[in-house]
């Protein structure tokens, strides 16, 4: 163990918060030494993640020069006196940045990024991410590995779960309300966020983890770097490499996106974490020879931080010695982190205040504010005859399925330091709610992947008793999330055969689809009343479906991501470009439209959209365009709409969408109010499109102007 505190005296100007921040940094950068160098860009693991796909790495956490640590410790005291060691052993006192998954939430778990998507709330995501931060600042945690912000339009691959959906402007706004929302605080208690993963991740061939992706400069700029590009204009302060291989130079070695787009092209001035062994693995996906080449290649493009391995530990000191690694490139990394941790306050304030885990986590308002995110995230697909809200006549209701009571599944995948036995499940919350003179009949029916007859009859002992059956189906939450890609997206076969019984019944069915992923519902739609994908809501997951199932709320949720019938039609989402014969082409054994699309989802009232009002048909690119529009609650009881504006550029040097979201609004209206929503359409911003350099190229010609299904005509001159 080396850094003793009797070498080198120290000039600790580097401590007085009234230098100039780049002042501190190169102050004590130009009195490390190059141990002190590769151990600060060293990253280790401290107690033991539950994320069983992290085998945990390296041994620099004895070191007390390291320069970060994943924390999965829940006990600040801990986190402290590890922190005093790093603290006060080391030569230069440099503290330690704790980082940790936490993905939607810490010990309040709110429902799954991609269905908070779905709730086109960006405030409710930033006032979620408030708390996420407050109770891991209290736990110790400095650093979030949130928010994931790959674009997902492969259901197969389990990640699509983690981010805000298909849609790259919709994922930016949600990129950014979360890291607002993470760094928002004041110091100490802003946490720092990470955007991840840099980038294309979620592009993997095949929908299998970890894969290559082909993906063309294009691509790259016009769908997945623009929610980058949103998080770094955010104020985000770190972003995280990603595994996969981009057209055979991997992200986690990538000049061309490391350097030349997010410090060249975006001025960002934060520091890149990798992803975990994702130096390592380099060596995996044929692009580096050694461990050494593994670090020159990866240092050189620009990966400022290595985690778990220790491969930048054990090989920056050598290399740079024999000649081999220019020097420059490890001081820049060293800059980038410093800048961080002092902009942070860790110099300043490296220990958390301990404070008992009842006045920290679970919160009465931090529950409150997870049950809102739930409400607001579950998207009703279908509703026949207005079967919901449950009629408060109903006498006996059946809940079933093996997901009704699943708190572990419930809470969702990357459930951070949440606990299943703090997860109010869906027949607790129910029962909260029901009237006395209800009798709600439980059964699991099955298992997700394996069932009895025993529960099967039980499941139509209780259906036979009821007038409605609730009928909880999905995906556990190991069934999605990292490592977790599948070939189908079916429910899985003893759901099947519960569903198929119960249908023998002949009795109304509200599906209840508690998932991390779309779910093919090909052969399941026909035969429900109603369908409300819950997703994996987390702590609050009960009491929100209770409040959506007996109307004391309506739902609001959207999709986020488009459904495909069968997984045969992936890739399919709305964004689509036209095919060159848009009558042919298609599928000739089913619909070749998907199951719902992005945008899809009802409420409990209705809503009719007046006619588009433009505020002119001949535009110049200097011209903002005011588009307004009357919505107009044409029901009984009051609800909240999203409206989405699309655009369509009709003829481009670069082929454009069909459609394509460049902005929307929620609005809540009373039963018969009407509203006029009202949107300012900047040509240079929101007609032009990314070209493959990256650059926004605005053409004349005609754009639809889109709105549900009123379509107008402009003219860009
Ligand atoms: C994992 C994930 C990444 C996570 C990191 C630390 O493998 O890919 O999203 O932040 O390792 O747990």
């Amino acid at each position: 163990m080396g850094g003793g505190a009797q070498e080198t005296p120290v000039a600790d100007d580097y401590k007085n918060p009234a230098l100039p921040l780049e002042e501190r940094v190169e102050s004590l950068l130009s009195q490390m030494t190059l141990e002190e160098k590769a151990l600060q860009l060293s990253q280790g693991v401290l107690g033991q993640d539950y994320n069983v796909n992290n085998l945990v790495g390296g041994k620099a956490q004895d070191d007390p020069r390291i320069g970060s640590m994943i924390c999965a410790l829940e006990d600040p005291e801990k986190r402290n006196a590890y922190q005093k060691f790093i603290v006060e052993k080391s030569r230069l006192g440099i503290p330690m940045i704790f980082g940790y998954d936490v993905i939607h939430g810490y010990k309040t778990i709110f429902p799954v990024p991609l269905a908070q998507a779905c709730s086109w709330n960006p405030e409710l995501v930033r006032e979620s991410c408030v708390v996420a931060a407050k109770e891991s600042k209290a736990s110790g945690i400095d650093w979030t590995f949130s928010p994931m912000i790959d674009i997902g339009r492969d259901p197969r691959w389990g990640r699509v779960v983690e981010g805000y959906g298909e849609d790259p402007y919709a994922t930016g706004v949600f990129a950014a309300a979360a890291v607002k929302g993470y760094q928002g605080e004041t110091i100490p208690y802003r946490i720092a966020a990470c955007l991840k993963h840099f980038v294309g991740y979620g592009v993997s061939e095949g929908g299998r983890d970890y894969s290559y992706t082909d993906i063309s400069r294009q691509a790259l700029w016009e769908t997945y770097l623009p929610p980058y590009e949103a998080g770094v204009q955010a104020g985000a302060r770190t972003l995280m490499g990603a595994f996969n291989d981009i057209c055979g130079v991997p992200a986690s070695a990538n000049p061309y996106t490391l350097k030349e787009v997010l410090r060249n092209k975006w001025g960002f001035t934060g520091f890149v974490v990798s992803d975990w062994s994702s130096v390592r693995q380099l060596m995996n996906q044929g692009y580096a020879a050694n461990a050494d080449d593994c670090v020159k290649k990866a240092l050189e493009a620009g990966l400022d931080m290595e985690m778990v391995d220790g491969f930048y530990r054990r090989s920056i000191p050598s290399l740079v010695k024999s000649g081999d690694l220019d020097p420059k490139f490890v001081d820049d990394a060293v800059r980038n982190v410093l800048r961080v941790k002092f902009e942070l306050g860790l110099f300043e304030h490296p220990y958390v205040e301990v404070k008992p885990a009842a006045e920290r986590l679970l919160l009465p308002g931090y529950k409150a504010l997870a049950r809102q995110m739930a409400v607001e995230s579950m998207v009703l697909l279908k509703n026949k005859d207005n079967l919901l809200p449950l009629s408060p006549d109903l006498k006996n209701i059946a809940l079933v399925g093996p997901l009704a009571k699943d708190k572990d599944s419930l809470i969702g995948s990357w459930r951070g330091r949440g606990e299943a036995r703090n997860v109010t499940d869906i027949e607790e919350g129910l029962r909260k709610v029901l009237p006395s003179s209800v009798n709600l009949h439980y059964a699991k029916g099955c298992g997700v992947n394996e069932g009895s007859d025993e529960e099967l009859q039980e499941a139509v002992q209780a259906a036979e008793q009821s007038e409605v059956i609730l009928l909880c189906l999905g995906e556990t939450s190991t069934m999605n999330g990292e490592n977790a890609s599948r070939s189908t997206i079916s429910l899985t076969s003893p759901q099947q055969k519960l569903f198929a019984r119960l249908v023998e019944l002949k009795k109304p069915i509200v599906l209840l689809l508690a998932t991390g992923r779309p779910i093919s519902l090909h052969t399941i739609e026909p035969r429900v009343s109603s369908i409300l994908v819950t997703w994996h809501p987390g702590t609050e997951a009960g009491p929100a479906v209770a409040d959506l199932l007996t109307g004391r709320e309506n739902p609001s949720g959207r999709l986020a991501i488009t459904f495909p019938r069968t997984e045969g039609q992936i890739p399919v989402y709305y964004n689509m470009r036209n095919r060159a014969r848009p009558y042919q082409g298609k599928y000739q054994d089913i619909s070749t439209e998907p199951m719902y699309w992005f945008g899809d989802g009802i409420s409990y009232t209705t809503f009719e959209y007046g006619p588009l009002g433009l505020s002119a048909r001949e535009l110049t690119s200097s011209t903002p365009l005011t588009v307004n529009i009357d919505i107009k609650n044409t029901g009984s009881r009051a609800g909240k709409e999203t409206v989405f504006l699309y655009i369509h550029d009709k003829v481009a040097s670069v082929s454009q969408p069909m459609k394509r979201l460049i902005a929307f609004q929620k609005v809540e209206l009373q039963a018969g109010e009407s509203k006029t929503v009202s949107f300012t359409v900047d040509p240079a911003r929101d007609l032009s499109f990314a070209n493959s350099d990256g650059r926004r190229v605005l053409e004349p010609g005609e754009f639809e102007i889109i709105v549900k299904d009123k379509k107008e005509t402009i003219n860009l001159k």
